[in-house]
């Protein structure tokens, strides 16, 4: 048994000299050929491994043991290089085989060094910021031993009440597919297939594949019925943006597309992901999702395990199906050797990729901790690009930014929190390092000059706001007695400043929403705050769209700061007081009230439109009794320190061959008295076609920095890429006819003017 034992241990590392020459194939066909159906049944498994991980008695723990028996292909969310090495060494040296472990984990905007959530990061419409961020979250997670990452989440959604549209890029398809490319770029470095990341990056997962966004009503994990029309135009374009820019591997989703289980759907993850879009990496379902199946009305274990497998799925996230059945499914035939064995590859395959297999090693290197995690550098970019994820909404008179010599009072459940800032799904970040936006604006202010209160409870149900904690615990005050100090030092002050909202997990997984309000003990105090008379600034938190409708009416200033990672305290500051302007635009639309959900910009015309900007209800028309359609605020919309002007919208040529091209241009002046960065936005309409199509779609953006006083000619090149669409029978056309093309600075201020295609 030892001889053995050792023979293979030998092969692999012959192998494993081998594969430092380069050949994938050659190097995974050796190996397999070795192995037994248990083990490559083993590769296909997918644990969590828990905090019992201790160095050297790690070989005790269940996990520890599966390994041992080869029973794991790898483990998620465990954090710390000696805890990682102690579960590496079980695989590489009590394993049979010797196979290593794929090492993941939830790196959803950052490591430690927490940039701002994933929506946030959209609205910096900033796509050399977004990789950036992407680098360097793999190069700290790949110093503390991960190698591969659950992100980008791509899913588009137009749905506010879903707590997961926090992790997202927005409701625009063009948007979220560059910046699914931006992440994927960050995180993998610029590989191409089948050759190796190097040890400063990580395997990316694009997820949800597919639909996950479009859940009814926003609740999470519910159903999905959507047209393939609507799945190719609108919801598809991120998931193949992603695989086209070369992702390693998918995450299937926990929802039904087309009546099947994402995750056992043939049509979806080998039709459409693998020969339509060329993906050739693997995927692994969400946690537990073969074993939902059942729960959806699919049969048991073993059926749903095997359709999953044929399907295209080739790794089990935590049900236990492929371990534990697909050997039986293997005797009764429903399914093949070659069904696992492609799987096997393919998970092999990315490991090669990773450089696993030269050395198991590699991202455990515990000296790297000191230069690469949390480093100066790091913390300073995650700060820069918060201010470009913020969206100022309203600014009266005004009033941002604030003068340093004003005495301020700021007030509300979160200002001293150093965790809820950060925002959802920050599995590794280390909160005591954060400062707080009360300790940030103490160290600008002369002393003296900031007050604080707490002022309320994060909501008057003790009940929810434990839920929407999630273990971020915010203080409970007494409400009577947090009011009166509230208005107390808001007497004093000579500005109002209210950190409020959301906590953090009031958005993320599993956070739907029913109402889009500001919760009620905030929103109350924001009233009383308000009947003051002072200037009010509503600095607020959210993880989606909210409503923001009575704020909007009575609050002087109001900017989304969302929430904004471990430098958000700074970054608050910085723009606060004018050393950086916010120049992020919305990347969804916000609406007036719930009963609007969803609300987006890209919808279809109907046949009785209400024109944008009526004020009365319309009988007969598509409106609602009580309330127009406009949104509170527009996608694309913004405001910063400055203004621009747009003028003189105009083509190189008012017609275009199918093949051909013109420009569009635009005059952008800075009208302001400060610098400042505006998104000119691009949109397009197609007048007449074979399927209905929306009103406006974006299909370019520059973000560009102007001087106070300066004029700058943007300029668009239009192909027949940005006119193209998939038709009805699944085929991207170019139907010739009269398109409109708009410039301008959110998806409701634009000019426009016509294109003739021939
Ligand atoms: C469930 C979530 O849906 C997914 O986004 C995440 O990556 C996995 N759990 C792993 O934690």
């Amino acid at each position: 048994m030892k001889k053995t034992f050792l023979l293979i241990a030998m092969s692999v590392l012959c192998l494993s000299m081998q594969a430092q020459k380069g050949d994938m194939n050659a190097f995974v066909n050796q190996l397999m050929s070795k192995m037994t159906l248990e083990e490559k049944l083993g590769q296909l498994n997918l644990a969590p491994a828990s905090d019992e991980i201790v160095t050297g008695g790690a070989v005790d723990t269940e996990v520890g043991q599966r390994i041992a028996n080869g029973q794991l292909g790898g483990v998620f969310n465990l954090k710390g290089v000696d805890k990682i090495r102690a579960l590496q060494d079980i695989a590489v040296k009590k394993s049979r085989m010797g196979i290593p472990l794929i090492v993941g984990m939830d790196v959803i905007h950052g490591y430690e060094t927490i940039f701002p959530i994933p929506l946030a990061l959209a609205c910096s419409w900033d796509m050399k910021a977004i990789e950036e961020m992407a680098r360097i979250s793999a190069r700290e997670a790949s110093a503390d031993g991960i190698n591969w990452v659950y992100s980008p989440m791509v899913d588009i959604c137009v749905d506010a009440r879903w707590g997961r549209i926090a992790e997202g890029a927005g409701e625009d398809p063009f948007l979220g597919s560059e910046v699914a490319k931006a992440y994927v770029r960050g995180y993998q470095g610029q590989t191409a297939n089948a050759q190796k990341l190097s040890s400063n990056h990580v395997m990316a997962c694009v997820k949800h594949y597919a639909l996950y966004g479009a859940v009814e009503a926003g609740r999470d994990y519910n159903t999905v019925d959507m047209s393939r029309l609507r799945m190719y135009n609108q919801y598809f374009p991120p998931y193949k943006a992603a695989a086209e820019a070369g992702a390693g591997s998918y995450m299937s989703s926990f929802n039904i597309v087309d009546g099947q289980h994402a995750t056992a759907n043939r049509w979806l993850l080998t039709d459409v992901l693998r020969d339509q879009w060329k993906f050739n990496g693997f995927v692994v379902t969400d946690y537990g999702s073969i074993g939902e199946m059942t729960s959806w009305g699919f049969g048991d274990l073993k059926s749903n395990s095997a359709k999953a497998l044929k399907a295209g799925t080739d790794m089990d996230m935590c049900s236990n199906g492929f371990i534990e059945t697909l050997a039986a499914s293997l005797k009764d035939g429903s399914v093949t050797m070659a069904d696992i064995d492609q799987a096997c590859r393919r998970v092999l395959e990315a490991k090669w990729k990773l450089g696993l297999f030269d050395d198991p090693y590699r991202h455990l290197d515990a000296k790297r901790r000191a230069k690469d995690i949390y480093t100066d550098e790091h913390r300073a970019a995650s700060r820069r690009m918060a201010a470009e994820t913020f969206v100022l909404l309203k600014n009266q008179d005004d009033l941002l930014p604030l003068a340093k010599d004003k005495s301020i009072a700021l007030i509300g459940p979160m200002v001293n929190d150093r965790a809820n800032i950060a925002g959802t799904w920050c599995v590794a970040y280390t909160p005591d390092r954060y400062a707080t936006i009360k300790e940030s604006l103490e160290r600008r202010l002369p002393k003296g000059k900031l007050l604080y209160a707490q002022g309320c409870n994060l909501t008057h149900d003790a009940a929810l706001q434990k839920a929407a904690e999630f273990g971020k615990t915010i203080p409970r005050v007494d409400a009577a007695q947090a009011k009166s100090e509230a208005l107390k030092i808001a007497k004093k002050a000579d500005v109002i400043v209210c950190a409020m909202g959301e906590c953090a997990d009031f958005s993320g997984e599993s956070s739907s929403r029913a109402t889009l309000e500001m919760p009620d003990a905030q929103r109350e105090l924001l009233e009383e705050l308000v009947k003051l008379g002072k200037p009010v600034v509503l600095l607020h938190f959210s993880g989606r769209p909210t409503v923001l409708t009575w704020e909007q009416q009575h609050v002087d200033a109001i900017m989304n700061v969302w929430f904004a990672g471990s430098e958000a305290g700074d970054a608050i500051a910085d723009v606060l007081f004018g050393d950086v302007a916010p120049s992020g635009r919305l990347t969804v639309t916000m609406p007036q009230a719930i009963g609007q959900v969803p609300l987006y910009y890209n919808h279809l015309n109907t046949g009785r439109p209400v024109p944008e900007g009526i004020d009365n209800y319309r009988k007969y028309q598509s409106n609602y009794l009580e309330l127009r359609n406009d949104p509170l605020y527009p996608f694309g919309y913004g405001l910063t320190y400055t203004t621009f002007d747009y003028s003189g919208v105009a083509l190189s040529s008012n017609a275009m061959s199918a093949d051909g091209s013109v420009e569009a241009s635009v005059m952008v002046t800075n009208t302001g008295k400060k610098d400042g960065d505006e998104i000119v936005q691009l949109y397009i309409h197609d007048q007449a076609a074979s399927v209905a199509r929306p009103v406006k779609e974006l299909k370019g953006f520059q973000r560009v920095h102007l001087k106070a006083g300066e004029t700058r000619k943007v300029t668009f090149l239009i192909t027949r890429e940005q006119l193209e669409y998939y038709n009805a029978e699944g085929q991207r056309v170019l139907e010739p006819g009269t398109f409109d093309v708009m410039i301008g600075s959110d998806s409701r201020r634009v000019s426009s003017v016509k294109l003739n295609v021939e």
